[in-house]
């Protein structure tokens, strides 16, 4: 595929002002980097970075980074998929010289070092989500189906949406999911699709969806989708997304034939979503409030993890949290009460702390129940 020839293969004009600029450089025979992340925060993607192919990766690394020159210790970042993404060179050799199309470029990562294979992102377990029965009942399709391909057939599950209140866990069982697979599972928060340039979008979609068909079977998580695939009487205040919207709709379609491909897709909003994107998907799967027994489970299942003893009314306390989301419960509740204990100098959660809690989550809470009651 890539000639033997030292000369660099000069792709864009960018590339060769700076193939002429070190032109006095030696080649690199080997580049060894290290991800480090984002130079500054801002939520683009959920987890780390997952190389799943270090071959693939060197000759995307390659292309992008033909004629820089590298030196040990300095930063190089991506520019494609996720833009501004950086790496640490670790090894360069020889030191301060020139990627050329023959430079080996590995990649290193705590996993990798540990272990070949870079499948477990987190520790989530599916068993972990209370509730949401549907949703769990698909998982095992996709498990199924990812397990013997074949015998499905024309009867492959493709795509999917999950739906419903915040909170309630969609994300989670993603990452619940992601944790059973031997496949990669490409999670994308679609806010991150929104670039500065009109077309940004659409080519990191379809960079997304070319990664994931040549690693496939494979699953794509667009998060939050509904920042994206808005309804058409929404795209007009922003001509970028119904770009975005088109590129999805010929991803989905699998013109280019999608095989082994599921993508799932998240959202709070369902009716915000553009009509033509929204009837892609198969399914649509909605995660619901907790119930009583729900939410006793999920308050016992986060207080084994508090780092005090607790002394609670767990009657009263599922009771006045009627209307809470899985993720209320957590972050505002139990932390929050926790917090109060600890700033009080008690080492016991008490029912007090709670209803500081609750007092202190009052608005929300009402809001919630008008919503949803
Ligand atoms: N069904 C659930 N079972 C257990 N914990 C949950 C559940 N739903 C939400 N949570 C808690 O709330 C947090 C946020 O949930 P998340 O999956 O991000 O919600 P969503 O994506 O639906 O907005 C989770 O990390 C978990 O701690
Ligand atoms: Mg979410």
């Amino acid at each position: 595929m890539k000639s033997e020839n030292k000369q660099p293969e000069i792709k864009t004009n960018n590339q060769k002002q700076i193939i002429k600029e070190n032109e006095d450089k030696e080649y690199a025979q080997l580049v060894v980097v290290k991800p480090v992340g984002y130079p500054f925060e801002f939520n683009l993607m959920d987890e780390d970075i997952e190389i799943t192919n270090t071959a693939l990766f060197e000759e995307y690394a390659r292309e992008q980074w033909l004629g820089l020159v590298v030196k040990e210790s300095t930063y190089i970042f991506d520019q494609k998929i996720i833009p501004d993404y950086g790496f640490e060179i670790v090894t360069a050799k020889p030191n301060n010289s020139m990627i050329s199309e023959t430079t080996k470029i590995k990649i290193i990562t705590d996993e990798i070092a540990k272990n070949d294979t870079t499948k477990v992102k987190s520790n989530i377990q599916l068993s972990d989500i209370v509730g949401q029965k549907n949703a769990k009942s698909k998982i095992k399709v996709i498990i199924k189906y990812l397990d013997d391909p074949e015998s499905f057939g024309p009867w492959a599950p493709k795509n999917i949406l999950f739906y419903g209140v915040p909170g309630t866990g969609k994300t989670m069982l993603v990452k619940a999911l992601a944790n059973e697979l031997e496949v990669p599972l490409y999670l994308i928060k679609a806010t991150s699709l929104i670039g500065d340039h009109v077309g940004d979008g659409s080519s990191k979609i379809h960079d997304l969806f070319k990664k994931a068909r040549e690693n496939s079977p494979s699953i794509i998580f667009i998060d939050e989708i509904d920042a994206v695939a808005l309804d058409r009487s929404f795209q007009s205040l922003r001509g970028d997304v119904s770009e975005i919207v088109n590129s999805l709709l010929t991803e989905m379609d699998g013109i280019v034939e999608n095989s082994d491909v599921i993508t799932i897709a998240a959202t709070n909003n369902p009716s915000a979503l553009d009509y033509a994107v929204r009837s892609r998907f198969e399914e649509e799967i909605e995660f619901k409030l907790p119930d009583d027994e729900e939410r006793l489970a999920i308050l016992e299942n986060n207080l084994k993890t508090m780092p005090l003893e607790y002394n609670l009314d767990m009657d009263k306390l599922v009771k006045i949290t009627q209307g809470l989301s899985g993720r209320d419960l957590k972050e505002k509740i139990l932390k929050t009460a926790l917090h109060n204990a600890i700033s009080n100098d008690s080492d016991i959660i008490t029912m007090e702390n709670i209803d500081y809690a609750i007092k202190s989550t009052k608005i929300k809470n009402r809001e919630v129940k008008g919503m949803f009651e």
